[in-house]
This record gives structure tokens, C-alpha cells and sequence, in this order.
């Protein structure tokens, strides 16, 4: 072997050993300079490459070049001893930094307002049934007893298609296509989108959500509406809400009745939220109309019974204090991640 080889390995050996036991920058400093230093050991063996004959030349250059990278090696391999990190090469970990989050996908508000209110529903024994949203004037109207001249029609307030069908402005024309498939008894909630002309505002949106109720059977009465609508306020809101039955009108039930909860923010004592009322509007409600039961073929005087419907969004609102309905279209992260 060239003796310069010889040398290389020594030096690699001593290097190695006082690498690995430096016990501070400075003493591996010391070393480097030993080895590289511009009177260090490799340039002085850089000059005995002049001696080396022609056919050794390569196999000294490739010791040479081998011995580098490894003195390279242990020098980091000490430095990073030094930093307080065993010898793996392996930055240490910085334990100051903020931990990674990891976004996992949740329910849009609305989203969980519906199933909330299904789950309610169902432990009082309604089952979920649903229709098409591109609805035909007899099931969204005519069926549901609502006059020709009837303000809800207007084009301007309705959406419809150049055929002549529209989009359901509200979630009762399910109750008449559940009627026309089955026969009594029939308990069903029916949630789902329902679309009105109205103009964007803090309140109102050409998009929204409803969910309908009916009940029909022999001999229900309004105390079953109210024990229903009782129930399901005390279960959404807890013990505390009273609710209340306004008189009103719908073409679809008589007597009709508009329903309050007593104000959840300031439990009916009147806040601003509720205008100083004690009480927040939440939807319509009534004893459906027998002309509604005849138009599916049930007979007025053996079945009667009741249907609701609520504004999902209205809810959602109310449970999470939320002031303008249009942050729940947006989809915006900032907003969405606070639920
Ligand atoms: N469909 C009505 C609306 O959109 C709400 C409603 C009122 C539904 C009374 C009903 C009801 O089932 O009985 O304003």
C-alpha cells in the first residue's frame, strides 16, 4: 500500500477517536485545524502526491477524497454530539414550537340543526320522508288549499320554471306526496331546501331550509300539537323555554296558529334580541284542513290531524347567536371552524 494511504488511514483513526471525545468547540476546532489547516496534515499530504508514481495516482486521490467526506463526518457527528443531541445527525427537536393542528371535517351548522331536530322528532316516534325540490304547482299550492289569487304564486316572489314547475317555496308539499302514497295513520318529519324570490339581507335568503311535521290520525287534537311543540322546545332548548300559540293563518290548516318560544337569551324577562317581547317567533302550525285531507282521498270525518313547520335557520341562529344569515352560506373557514 502507498505510504500516503497508510498515513491517510492513521490520521482517520486519531481524528475519529478525538472526535468522538472532544469535550468542547473549541478542542474540535483545534482538530480541524490539525487536519486542514493551511499547515495541517492534508495539505502537507497533497504535497507528497508529487511523489506518488502515475499508476497509484488514483487509488491515493480516491483515498484522499474518502478520508475528507469521513473527517467531514465526524466533525458533525461531534458537533451535533456537543448540541446536546446523540450521534444520530438528527436536528433536535425544538420543543418551544406550537404543536401541528390537524383539521378534521364537522357538520355545517344547518347540518346539525336537522339531524338535532330529526333526532328529537324520532324519539317521538315521526319518521324522516322527504320530496324533489323542483316541485309542480298542485303539490307546492293547489293541493295545500292555497287560493289562485294567493300572494305566494307571484313570479315575484316564487321561482319558476319555464314549464310551469317551481321550486318548493316551502317543505309542506311533502306532507300532501306523503299523503297521496300512504294511507293513515301517518307521522313524518320532512326536512330540507326550500327557495323563495326574496332579496339577500341579515334575514333572509333565496335559499333556505324548513322542516315540516305532520301528524295524522283519528281524533288528534291541538293538545297533541302543543304537547309536540312543547316537548320539542324543551328538548332543543332545555326545561326552561315556555312556548306560545299565536292565532294566524295558513291556507293549508284551520285554526292556524304561529308559535313563540320565550326568548332564550334573556329567558323571557326581554332583551333586545327578542324586541322587549320575552318571546321569539318560530314557525307556523295548525289542524290540517279537511279540503288538504280530502285532496289526497282521507276522509275528513274519520281522520284528523296536525302539521308544523319550522325554519331551520331561525334555529340555528337562535342556538348559536348568530345576527346575519348569510355567514351561514359563505363558507367561510374562520366561521365554519367555530362549531
Ligand atoms: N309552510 C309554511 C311556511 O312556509 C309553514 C307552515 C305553517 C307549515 C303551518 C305547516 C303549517 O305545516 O301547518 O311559512
Amino acid at each position: 500500500m502507498n505510504p500516503i494511504i497508510e498515513k491517510i488511514q492513521a490520521a482517520l483513526t486519531m481524528a475519529g477517536r478525538r472526535a468522538e471525545q472532544a469535550a468542547d468547540a473549541a478542542e474540535l476546532e483545534a482538530l480541524r485545524i490539525e487536519i486542514f489547516g493551511r499547515k495541517g496534515l492534508f495539505p502537507a499530504l497533497s504535497k507528497e502526491m508529487s511523489t506518488v508514481p502515475p499508476e497509484e495516482r488514483k487509488a491515493v486521490g480516491q483515498a484522499f477524497n474518502e478520508a475528507k467526506s469521513e473527517f467531514q463526518n465526524f466533525f458533525e457527528a461531534a458537533e451535533n454530539r456537543l448540541a446536546g443531541c446523540a450521534t444520530t445527525g438528527i436536528e433536535p427537536p425544538d420543543l418551544t414550537l406550537p404543536g401541528r393542528k390537524w383539521s378534521s371535517g364537522r357538520k355545517h351548522p344547518i347540518a346539525a340543526m336537522i339531524d338535532d331536530c330529526v333526532a328529537i322528532f324520532r324519539r317521538m316516534g315521526f319518521i324522516v320522508a322527504s320530496g324533489p325540490e323542483v316541485e309542480d304547482v298542485y303539490h307546492n299550492f293547489d293541493a295545500l288549499n292555497t287560493p289562485a289569487d294567493h300572494p305566494s304564486r307571484d313570479p315575484g316572489d316564487t321561482f319558476y320554471f319555464p314549464d310551469g314547475r317551481l321550486l318548493r317555496t316551502q317543505t309542506s308539499p311533502v306532507q300532501i306526496r306523503v299523503m297521496e302514497s300512504q294511507e293513515p295513520p301517518v307521522r313524518i318529519v320532512a326536512p330540507g331546501r326550500c327557495f323563495r324570490r326574496d332579496t339577500p339581507d341579515a334575514t333572509h335568503s333565496m335559499n333556505f331550509h324548513q322542516i315540516e311535521g305532520l301528524s295524522i290520525d283519528r281524533n288528534v287534537s291541538m293538545a297533541d300539537l302543543k304537547s309536540v311543540l312543547q316537548t320539542f322546545a324543551w328538548e332543543m332548548f332545555g326545561k326552561g323555554v315556555k312556548i306560545r300559540l299565536r292565532p294566524h293563518f295558513f291556507p293549508f290548516t284551520e285554526p292556524s296558529v304561529e308559535y313563540d318560544f320565550s326568548c332564550i337569551i334573556c329567558g323571557g324577562k326581554g332583551c333586545s334580541v327578542c324586541k322587549q317581547s320575552g318571546y321569539l317567533e318560530i314557525a307556523g302550525a295548525g289542524m290540517v284542513d279537511p279540503n288538504v285531507l280530502r285532496n289526497v282521498g282521507y276522509d275528513p270525518e274519520i281522520w284528523s290531524g296536525y302539521a308544523f313547520g319550522m325554519g331551520i335557520e331561525r334555529l340555528t341562529m337562535m342556538r348559536y347567536r348568530i345576527n346575519d344569515i348569510r355567514l351561514l352560506y359563505e363558507n367561510d373557514v374562520r366561521f365554519l371552524e367555530q362549531f
